[in-house]
């Protein structure tokens, strides 16, 4: 006899289940959008069969899109994509009350993360869905038997992308994947509001200490940058950007904030929070000149962004006065505070974006799921930009569920804006 799909798991603690039902509700409340795919993919069975693994932060929203895609007909197994964003009553509630098999422990060693990450391939899926890629990564390099039945990915994030392109780049990715990342639909509001809002919380939350009149720098003013720099400017900080990109960097003195390098930003700086995706943006230069108390936090997708080794380094004392934060004590007597270990402090002191906004990204998600099903076999090995009907249809969805109407153009300016000849 097949053992029910539930023994498999690996979580935590199966008795947080009820907990973790309650709070999946709730989300769901702010999710319309994937109400109403749930009841699309109950009824039509888009993914009937299908073999699934998603590597993704297990929080309530993302269970929300497991339920849909089980309801579609997928066959799913569920890992984390980081080892402190786990919601552990939430992995107890999809195993118990969803019969979703997930491999995920808040705090997790990297080798459980990666033994986890192993179930999940152990799983043989035919389309996998990714937040960071690694789940498409490690196929790649440790499980190449895999790669003969894929039919395709989707990728939630923009570190995901940029793993996955140079992978196209580099001749070797094997299977087509979605940038779900790229829809207009995801990035301009999950990466910008999403982030914007759960970063604040999670600082807050960590620390308690109070933003108005203080300095808080962001490095990188990409789509989480401005969110974050948006948010904490209306809790009344001075906010400061760095960046590299010239065309970004003048975006962000235009929008109305000091632009500086980090070097001097950070002597004065009371918060220093990175958002680029990049390794070591904030660096032992940086520690070395940084103000006595200053928080640094990361909101990027993996814990490489600030260079802790290099604090460690630095420290001759540490010690953690509350439970997200590492209080670094140097040689001259200053301290530096590190939050979430540089782990995307949104969802490791916080519960990661409000479900609002991962309504639209799941939805992305589930969307695109189903069209690369459907499109099996055709599609090039590379990664694709999310259809633009998948993102407009997003858009009407959610703007429908907002009660938020729209003018159509009429057929005077359909004519008008695909011609030529008329000048003034
Ligand atoms: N915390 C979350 O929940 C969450 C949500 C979405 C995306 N992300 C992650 O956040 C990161 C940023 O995503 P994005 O969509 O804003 O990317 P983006 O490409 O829009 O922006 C990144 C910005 O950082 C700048 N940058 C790169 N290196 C820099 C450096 N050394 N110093 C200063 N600036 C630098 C780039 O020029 C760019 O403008 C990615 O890792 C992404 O995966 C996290």
């Amino acid at each position: 006899m097949t053992p029910p799909k539930t023994a498999v798991s690996d979580i935590k603690d199966p008795s947080l289940a009820d907990q973790g039902r309650a709070r999946i509700e709730w989300a769901l409340q702010e999710m319309p959008v994937l109400q109403g795919l749930m009841e699309r993919f109950t009824r039509e069975r888009p993914l009937k069969g299908v073999r699934m693994s998603g590597c993704l932060h297990i929080t309530t929203e993302t269970a929300n899109l497991a339920r849909v895609l089980a309801a579609g007909g997928a066959d799913l197994v569920l890992c984390a994509s980081n080892p402190l964003s786990t919601q552990d009553d939430v992995a107890a509630a999809l195993v118990k009350y969803f019969e979703i098999p997930t491999y995920a422990i808040r705090g997790e060693d990297n080798q459980s993360y990666y033994r986890h990450i192993t179930a999940a391939l152990d799983h043989r899926p035919v389309l996998t869905m990714d937040d960071g890629a690694d789940l498409v990564s490690e196929m790649h390099k440790q499980r190449t038997d895999l790669l003969v039945n894929m039919i395709g990915g989707t990728e939630e994030t923009t570190t995901g992308v940029i793993r996955l392109r140079a992978m196209a780049c580099a001749g070797a990715l094997q299977f087509p994947v979605v940038a779900v990342n790229d829809a207009m639909t995801k990035h301009l509001f999950d990466n910008r509001y999403g982030t914007g809002q759960s970063t604040l919380d999670g600082i807050i939350r960590a620390t308690n200490i109070l933003l108005a009149g203080k300095v808080f720098t962001v490095v990188g003013y990409g789509w989480c940058g401005r969110g974050v720099a948006m948010r904490a400017k209306g809790h009344g900080a001075k906010v400061c950007i760095t960046e590299v990109d010239p065309v970004c960097a003048l975006e962000a003195a235009m929008d109305g904030y000091e632009v500086r390098t980090l070097l001097e930003a950070a002597q004065e700086s009371d918060f220093i929070v990175t958002v680029t995706g990049n390794k070591h943006a904030v660096d032992k230069q940086h520690f070395k000149v940084m103000k006595n108390g200053c928080v640094v936090a990361n909101a990027g997708h993996f814990n490489v962004e600030i260079n802790i080794a290099a604090l460690d380094a630095l420290a001759v004392e540490k010690d953690r006065p509350r439970p997200s934060v590492d209080e670094y004590h140097l040689a001259d007597g200053r301290r530096i505070r590190l939050l979430s270990e540089g782990r995307l402090i949104n969802l490791a002191a916080a519960e990661g974006h409000p479900a609002a906004v991962m309504d639209m990204s799941f939805a992305n998600q589930a969307l695109c799921a189903a069209f690369m099903f459907n499109h099996a076999g055709s599609l090039e090995n590379k990664v694709h930009c999310v259809p633009r009907e998948i993102d407009q249809e997003v858009a009407n969805l959610k703007l429908q569920a907002m009660g938020i109407s729209i003018d159509r153009l009429t057929a005077e300016q359909q004519a008008y804006l695909t011609s030529w000849q008329e000048g003034t």
